[in-house]
């Protein structure tokens, strides 16, 4: 397939691997990119930009083909040293970032000096014109659907996306809920140029988590993710577990007047402790409502290129005979 963004990246197959906290490590963006797709390092997962710049030459190592790192701007109470993470993504010759969280815009002219494309992550049409404005070559819509922060407007993809074709001008790609050939046609009828996928990629063998992170997305079905911090307008999609359950009651219980710290324990530090020990019940960590479509672990080259096969029967057969019925 040859779109808007395959043309943009330099890649084979429009499917792209988002950003994932502790799974976005060398090993997955390597075996997406290797597979045609758009693999993505997450920048943050790396304790400091040193340790990105290792991360970086070791993805270069694995692969020739364009991969690209996510930096994700969080909300106001972190603050990473971002200039020296781009520093750490510019000397490694990385020449694609996806961007999320707060907008990109005050890095924006130090990663187009690079050269560098910045496909930002939005989950509004408001945000996405904004992306425009500011420079961005792309966007990923992210609907209501995704694992992790869907922001706060609560519109899903059969309405965002659609809405994101009237006003946008640069390429974008459907992310949240994606996960099979059908939604991939569906995407490109929607008029996105591609899709971005998290939680369908976490459940393929290269994916350097514990497997049993793995098996508990082929057992969750589509109403086993639940939101949390939406009081804190920071709203998360994980999977339901035994913490998220405790989480849920206490937002329950203190409503508006949750704060950070009543949930603390159950939100910070949880990612090594269950994508690395397979702690299933460590805490909340982002899944999106896919997981009731994902029933196999395959590789990533046969996801990518089953998938775009898969469309491309879809494309050709079924919605071809519709016109010739
Ligand atoms: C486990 C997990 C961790 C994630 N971590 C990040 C992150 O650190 N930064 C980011 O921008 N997006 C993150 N995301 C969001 C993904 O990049 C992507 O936008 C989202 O998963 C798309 O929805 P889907 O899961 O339905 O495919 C994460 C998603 C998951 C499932």
């Amino acid at each position: 397939m040859k779109t808007r963004i395959t043309e943009l990246f330099g890649i084979k197959h429009p499917v792209i691997q988002g950003g994932m906290h502790f799974v976005g490590l060398a090993e997955m963006a390597a075996a997406v990119s290797n597979a045609g797709g758009l693999g993505i390092i997450t920048g943050l997962t790396q304790p400091t930009p040193e340790a990105l710049a290792k991360e970086i030459a070791k993805c270069n190592g694995m692969t020739d083909k364009p991969f690209g790192v996510n930096l994700t701007f969080l909300p106001g109470f972190a603050n990473p040293p971002y200039p020296e993470y781009i520093d750490a993504i510019i000397a490694g010759g990385v020449k694609i970032v996806e961007t999320a969280g707060r907008s990109p815009e005050a890095y924006m002219p130090k990663m187009k000096e690079a050269g560098i494309k910045v496909i930002h992550k939005c989950t509004s049409v408001r945000h996405s014109l904004k992306a425009e404005r500011i420079g961005c070559d792309a966007v990923s819509v992210d609907g209501f659907e995704c694992g992790g922060h869907p922001g706060e407007d609560d519109i899903p993809n059969m309405i965002l996306l659609p809405r994101a074709a009237e006003e946008l001008k640069v390429p974008f790609v459907a992310s949240g809920g994606m996960g099979t050939a059908s939604q991939l046609v569906a995407a490109l009828a929607l008029g996105a140029d591609g899709i971005n996928m998290g939680t369908r990629f976490i459940a393929t063998k290269e994916a350097p988590v514990h497997e049993n992170v793995k098996k508990a997305l082929i057992a969750a079905s589509e109403l086993d993710t639940r939101l949390i911090m939406r009081p804190l307008r920071n709203t998360e999609r994980v999977l339901a577990n035994a913490a998220v359950d405790k989480i849920v009651e206490i937002e329950k219980t203190k409503g508006a007047a949750t704060t950070i710290d009543d949930i603390k324990e159950l939100v910070g530090g949880v990612y090594p402790r269950v994508m690395q020990g397979g702690d299933m019940d460590a805490g909340a960590w982002s899944c999106g409502m896919v997981a009731g479509l994902i029933h196999d672990i395959p590789t990533c080259k046969e996801l990518i290129e089953g998938m775009v096969a898969e469309a491309e029967q879809i494309i050709r057969k079924r919605l071809e005979g519709f016109l010739a019925a």
